[in-house]
C-alpha cells in the first residue's frame, strides 16, 4: 500500500495475457488497478479487503466516502453478495453482463468491506461485459469494487490516457484496451421493500426497464440524482462528539494515533487503515451500550480529509 501523497510510477500495460496476470498481481497484493470495462474504466481493488479498498480512496483523493460498485463475473456470484427480489432477478436476467448496476440488500455474512457499502445495508452490484473486466475477474476470483479511474472532481475516463491524466504516479497500474464501448457510467437502479427506483440515468434507459418490468419507474427524490449524496450517509443512531482527546461520562470513544480509546481507528495514527476502518467502528460504537460516541480528532489532510468529513455528517443528527 502506498501512502496518499507519495508520488509512484504508473505502468500501462495492454490489454492481454500478460497485462491481466500482472493485474492480479497488483489485486492479490492490496493494491488497485485501472481497468477498462464497457462504461468507463474503473479503478479495481479486491472488494473484500479494507484496506485495499482505502487505497481507492486514497488515489481519488476523493472528499467522502461514497459507496462503490461491486463487480462479480456472473450472476450465481452475486447471488452470493446480494438478495435478489423478482424485479431484480429479471432485470439481471435481462440486462447482465451489461451495463446496470443493481442496489439491493446485502446479504449477511458477504464478506465485503464495509468501506465499500459506507456501511450500507444494501450492495451496488453489477456482471460488466467488457472482456478485460472479465478476465481480471476470472484471474483474481475476488468481487472487485470499482469506482470510475479518475481523481475526483475531473471527468470520467472512457480511455487509458484519461486515467493517466489525473492518476499518473497515483496508482501502479492501468490495463489498456483502447476506448471503451459506452463511455456512460452504467444504469443504477435499487431494488428494495418492493419498489424499483432509478439512482442513475446510464446506458440502459428508465424506459426500457419500464418495459421489462411493465411498471413506471420514479427516481430517488426530485431532480438532483447524485446518488450516494442522498440516503445514503451512514449515521449512527446516538450523538457523536467530534475531536474528543478525552472520554466523558457515558461516550464509547473512538481513538485514533495518540488519544487512545475504548477502541482506535489506527493505533499509528496512519489514515489509509483509519479509513479502512471507519464504518467498522462506527457500527461497533452504535452497537455498544453507550449513549453516546466520541471520536478522537484525525488530521485534516490526504485520505483524512475523506474520514473528517464522513465523521461530520456522522455527527449530524438523523
Ligand atoms: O459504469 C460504472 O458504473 C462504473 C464502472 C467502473 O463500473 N463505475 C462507477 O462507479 O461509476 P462510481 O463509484 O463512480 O459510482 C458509483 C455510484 C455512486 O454514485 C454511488 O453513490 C452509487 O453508485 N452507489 C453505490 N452503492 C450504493 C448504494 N448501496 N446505494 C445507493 N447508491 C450506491
Ligand atoms: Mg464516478
Amino acid at each position: 500500500m502506498t501512502a496518499s501523497n507519495a508520488s509512484i510510477t504508473t505502468v500501462s500495460l495492454p490489454y492481454g495475457t500478460a497485462g491481466i496476470a500482472a493485474a492480479a498481481r497488483v489485486i492479490a497484493d492490496g493494491g488497485c488497478v485501472a481497468m477498462p470495462t464497457e462504461t468507463v474504466y474503473g479503478l479495481a481493488a479486491d472488494a473484500t479487503d479494507s484496506r485495499a479498498v482505502a487505497g481507492i480512496y486514497a488515489a481519488k483523493g476523493r472528499p467522502g466516502f461514497n459507496p462503490l460498485i461491486v463487480h462479480v463475473p456472473d450472476r450465481a456470484a452475486a447471488e452470493a453478495l446480494a438478495i435478489f427480489d423478482e424485479a431484480a432477478d429479471r432485470l439481471a436476467e435481462a440486462f447482465w453482463p451489461g451495463p446496470l448496476t443493481l442496489v439491493l440488500p446485502m446479504r449477511k455474512g458477504a464478506g465485503i468491506a464495509s468501506l465499500v457499502t459506507a456501511g450500507l445495508p444494501t450492495i451496488a452490484i453489477r456482471v460488466p461485459a467488457h472482456d478485460a473486466m472479465q478476465a481480471l475477474l476470472a484471474a483474481t476470483g475476488r468481487p472487485l469494487a470499482a469506482p470510475s479511474a479518475n481523481a475526483s472532481g475531473s471527468i470520467s475516463p472512457t480511455r487509458a490516457e484519461h486515467v493517466l491524466r489525473s492518476l499518473d504516479g497515483r496508482i501502479p497500474m492501468v490495463i489498456d484496451a483502447g476506448p471503451t464501448p459506452s463511455g456512460i457510467e452504467s444504469t443504477i437502479i435499487a431494488c428494495a421493500d418492493g419498489r424499483v427506483r432509478q439512482l442513475r440515468p446510464g446506458p440502459i434507459s428508465r424506459e426500457a426497464v419500464a418495459d421489462l418490468l411493465g411498471v413506471a419507474i420514479g427516481g430517488a427524490g426530485a431532480g438532483i440524482e447524485a446518488p450516494g449524496q442522498l440516503a445514503s450517509h451512514y449515521a449512527p443512531s446516538k450523538p457523536v462528539r467530534l475531536n474528543a482527546t478525552v472520554r466523558q461520562a457515558g461516550e464509547w470513544l473512538i481513538g485514533f494515533g495518540t488519544v487512545q480509546g475504548d477502541d482506535t481507528l489506527s493505533a499509528r495514527g496512519d489514515a489509509v487503515e483509519a479509513a479502512a476502518r471507519l464504518f467498522d467502528a462506527l457500527h461497533i460504537a452504535d452497537s455498544a451500550g453507550t449513549a453516546r460516541i466520541a471520536v478522537a480528532p484525525v488530521p485534516d489532510k490526504g485520505l483524512g480529509a475523506a474520514i473528517n468529513d464522513r465523521l461530520r455528517r456522522a455527527a449530524v443528527p438523523a
